[in-house]
């Protein structure tokens, strides 16, 4: 098989994957947020960059070519990735010790990951809402970061189009189809794949609060060195 290297490690590839899933393959964690291993990749996050001749590059959109080398650990890399994660917690209102998903919060983890402990800039405190409407699920649109998992899930695989953003810029929001916007009056069922989707604490299932004990959250046990998120 062809390879490519990332840090210094050699690494087998099959023609057309990207790098992001060739690292997969061999057990080499690339931090992600909007890249999920059973949809289309978005691009839209770009945690996942990485540098490859000097240039920085999303790792879930960019092939794999023979004997390339991928920067994805050093300083610069995971500070150009903590910039990113810092305008991402400052314009949302993600408040990690109250939030059910703590622990279990891919943000959270990949912010960790990186080394960002808390952001230098100042929050922005958008007015968000909640919706509390569905019997079984919870929307808090407070930690809502656009990576269209939700969306992709609703629309590929529920294929109902439940979820969509709406605006552009920092205008963009998370948007439910229904006539009154409300998560009851739309098609979103418990069983859909959407619902389960969200790696942040926005579409959150009710009557089933902090049921996970620290200590046994997703990433309390996950092993670092062969983490993947997803
Ligand atoms: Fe992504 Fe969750 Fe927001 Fe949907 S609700 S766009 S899955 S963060
Ligand atoms: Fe690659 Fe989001 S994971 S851009």
């Amino acid at each position: 098989m062809p390879f490519f290297k990332i840090d210094d490690q050699q690494i087998e590839f099959s023609p057309g994957q990207t790098v992001i899933q060739a690292a997969r393959d061999a057990g080499v964690y690339i931090p992600h947020l909007c890249f999920h291993p059973d949809f289309k990749a978005h691009g839209s996050c770009r945690v996942c960059i990485v540098r490859i001749k000097g240039l920085y590059r999303t790792a879930c959109t960019t092939p794999v070519v023979e004997s390339m080398e991928v920067i994805n650990i050093n300083d610069e890399v995971q500070q150009h990735r903590m910039q990113l994660l810092e305008m991402l917690f400052i314009e949302g209102n993600h408040v990690c010790p109250s939030c059910e998903k703590s622990g279990s919060c891919t943000l959270q983890s990949v912010a960790e990951f990186c080394g960002l402990l808390s952001p230098s800039l100042p929050f922005k405190y958008p007015d968000k809402k909640i919706d509390a409407s569905h019997a079984d699920y919870l929307l808090d649109f407070n930690r809502c970061i656009l990576c269209e998992l939700c969306v992709r899930a609703s629309r590929n695989i529920d294929l109902k189009s439940v979820f969509a953003i709406s605006g552009r810029g920092l205008d963009a929001k998370l948007v439910v189809n229904s006539d009154d916007g409300k998560l009851v009056n739309s098609a979103f069922e418990k069983s859909d794949r959407a619902a389960s989707i969200c790696p942040v604490g926005v579409i959150l299932p009710k009557q089933q609060g902090f049921k996970t004990p620290i200590g046994h959250r997703k990433f309390d046990v996950i092993d670092i060195d062969k983490r993947q998120d997803d």
